[in-house]
């Protein structure tokens, strides 16, 4: 996954500060991580609302981080030409919006992310079972297990899932997919709780405000690839 270990820290930019985004991106950018985690939450599918693609768009040139774009939205499939056009790497919806109440069917959807040349990732809340995705496997590049309840950052890990990230580290070795689908793991992740997660299987670390509330968000972030 990442040149010197086997982790790739995202700093969520949803703990930054809003009114100074352009100079929250630069220790971002001048440390070792890879990816830029942005949420984006609706205040339908999570009771909280965070930005959109205006804003992606506006920091693209900024940043040569992946842009990892988390879809906390009803509507992922409405979302997503706005957000390929704003320059987003990868996009991650929750399977959880695509009951039949909700939106398109996630085949569609991750059809439409792949079709654009995108990487495709299904997020997961605490409560919902891996199994619920295990059919749609073979067509994505990453599942996002989150280890908060979605809708805020500086939220404390739930304990158990590292327990999840295990078995579904060892489910997608059963099913030989190991190489090909990363494990990222979002929310609450701290220096003192990092290595666990590691260890537990994850391949990508959703970090944010243990980093963008540190004195040294850099040291921070290099701190988290040297665990
Ligand atoms: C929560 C988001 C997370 C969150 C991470 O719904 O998906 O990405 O911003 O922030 P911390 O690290 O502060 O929990
Ligand atoms: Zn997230």
């Amino acid at each position: 996954m990442n040149k010197n270990n086997n982790h790739i820290i995202a700093p969520s930019l949803l703990a930054a500060d809003f009114a100074n985004l352009k100079n929250e991106l630069k220790p971002c950018n001048d440390s070792e991580a890879e990816w830029l985690h942005l949420d984006i939450m609706d205040q339908q599918f999570v009771p909280n609302l965070s930005f959109g693609p205006a804003v992606v768009k506006s920091i693209r040139p900024h940043s040569n981080l992946f842009f990892d774009v988390h879809l906390m939205v009803s509507n992922p499939f409405d979302m997503l030409p706005a957000f390929i056009d704003a320059g987003a790497d990868a996009i991650s919806f929750h399977i959880e919006t695509t009951e039949p109440r909700f939106t398109f069917p996630p085949k569609i959807i991750i059809n439409t992310i792949k079709k654009n040349n995108l990487r495709c990732g299904i997020a997961i809340k605490p409560n919902t079972p891996f199994k619920v995705v295990e059919k749609y496997l073979s067509f994505i590049d990453y599942i996002v297990v989150m280890s908060v309840e979605p809708g805020f950052g500086g939220q404390s890990f739930i304990p158990s899932t590292l327990e999840k990230i295990s078995s579904i580290d060892k489910l997608l070795k059963e099913k030989n997919l190991r190489d090909k689908i990363a494990i990222q793991v979002d929310g609450g992740i701290k220096l003192h709780n990092a290595k666990d997660v590691i260890n537990a299987g994850a391949d990508i670390l959703v970090v944010g405000s243990e980093i963008f509330k540190s004195k040294n968000p850099i040291e921070t972030i290099n701190e988290m690839y040297n665990l």
